[in-house]
């Protein structure tokens, strides 16, 4: 049975992490994830624009309801925590991006979070993470606000002591900035991964073991996982546990579009394309919508390449939002769907326990037989 300091410090059955995957809700999925002992995540970027986006699911559209992210960010919590009071060992936790465009929402989730974990404190049980991504991680540290840094946001630690803080980062200096933050882990995401990512180039396979050599805290790695062996694989690197964002869209309790999910088993490793997102690069499916994106995007390649912010682009904007809308037709062709290249490793959309265990297993499978492949000394004597 593997057990890493991931679980020891959560206190989940598995060292696995459902990704958050804003705008879309991943709520009926953090629930399915949490009962069967790995941690969901509520998605929160939908909230910001004041409810579910409208290509969510109708069922997500009435969790969410409307109002300031702040007020729906406490009802999802509550709608979650209702669904999995009677699972003792469940547990979940909350994504909330920090850049500094959704910043004036990301505090107003982040209050929410606090005021209703404040209000009922018998959630600490079961609401542990806050995983905050896509910003710096400083501006939220004790000491930040406690100096009354002029960027301070929340000391997420000093209000929640509870809570387990884990921050995304796409490169070794982003990991260092999040030890300094006082994170307590790092979740190191690898260019592959599915929809935001970064331009630089750095695919978990370079990424996650010097993240683990340059930090002191348990490290989580993310973009590309889906299975045993990728998991036996983190590990070996020197990870505490995995998250998956795009493997999860593929499971039958996933709210996401049937399309989406079968699109995934259909495509090739080589059918995603990175071009420019509503807030900087993302990984998109290869399709006449995502292509259409990448020619807009290739008038501004030359500062994207160079890491130069580029003015808000209408057209880009105008072509996600209309590829949003068309997922509520499951139009495969002219719809915005979002996936990492594991998509070329996702044949199947199994139940989230039948995900789990067979990840579980697989790994368990290939760890005990890594021994197998070290020669033997008294073979080499024998040899000899
Ligand atoms: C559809 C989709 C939406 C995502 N939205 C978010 C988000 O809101 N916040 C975030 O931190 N990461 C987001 N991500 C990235 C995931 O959290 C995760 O790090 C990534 O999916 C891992 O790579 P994988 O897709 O290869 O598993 C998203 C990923 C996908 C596929």
């Amino acid at each position: 049975m593997i057990y890493t300091k991931f679980q020891e410090l959560v206190g989940t059955k598995y060292p696995i992490i459902q990704a958050g995957m804003g705008p879309y809700s991943t709520t009926d999925l953090c629930i399915a994830v949490a009962k069967e002992g790995a941690l969901g995540l509520i998605s929160t970027i939908g909230m910001t624009a004041g409810g579910a986006s409208s290509a969510a699911p109708e069922a997500a559209q009435e969790i969410f309801g409307k109002g300031r992210p702040g007020v729906i960010i406490k009802r999802v919590i509550q709608y979650v925590y209702d669904h999995l009071k009677d699972y003792p060992d469940a547990k979940f936790g909350v994504n909330i991006p920090v850049a500094t465009d959704f910043i004036y929402a990301a505090r107003s989730l982040m209050k929410g979070a606090i005021e209703i974990l404040k209000e009922n404190p018998e959630m600490q049980e079961k609401l542990k993470v806050i995983v905050t991504s896509a910003g710096d991680p400083l501006p939220w540290a004790i000491d930040a606000v406690s100096k009354g840094a002029k960027k301070a946001r929340i000391a997420i630690k000093e209000k929640l002591p509870h809570i387990t803080w884990c921050h995304v980062v796409p490169n070794v200096r982003g990991a260092k900035r999040a030890e300094k933050a006082g994170a307590d882990i790092v979740i190191a995401s690898g260019r592959e991964g599915g929809a935001h990512c970064a331009w630089r180039d750095v695919s978990s396979m370079v990424l996650l073991p010097e993240v683990v050599k340059n930090v002191s805290k348990l490290v989580v790695g993310a973009g590309g996982f889906a299975d045993g062996a990728s998991l036996a694989a983190a590990l070996a690197l020197g990870a505490a546990g995995v998250q998956m964002g795009t493997r999860f869209i593929a499971t039958q309790e996933a709210d996401f579009q049937e399309m989406w999910k079968e699109a995934l088993v259909k495509r090739a490793e080589t059918d995603t394309l990175i071009a420019r997102g509503l807030f900087g690069p993302m990984r998109f499916l290869r399709n006449d919508m995502s292509l259409k994106v990448v020619d807009e995007t290739i008038s501004d390649a030359s500062n994207l390449f160079r890491g130069i912010p580029c003015p808000s682009n209408d057209k880009i904007m105008r072509i996600e939002m209309q590829g949003l809308e068309k997922l509520i037709e499951e139009n495969e062709d002219e719809s915005i769907i979002l996936g990492g290249v594991v998509t070329g490793r996702i044949h199947s959309i199994p139940t989230v326990k039948e995900l789990l265990e067979s990840i579980m297993s697989e790994a368990e499978q290939i760890i005990s037989n890594l021994p197998s492949y070290i020669k033997k000394e008294e073979l080499v004597e024998i040899e000899k």
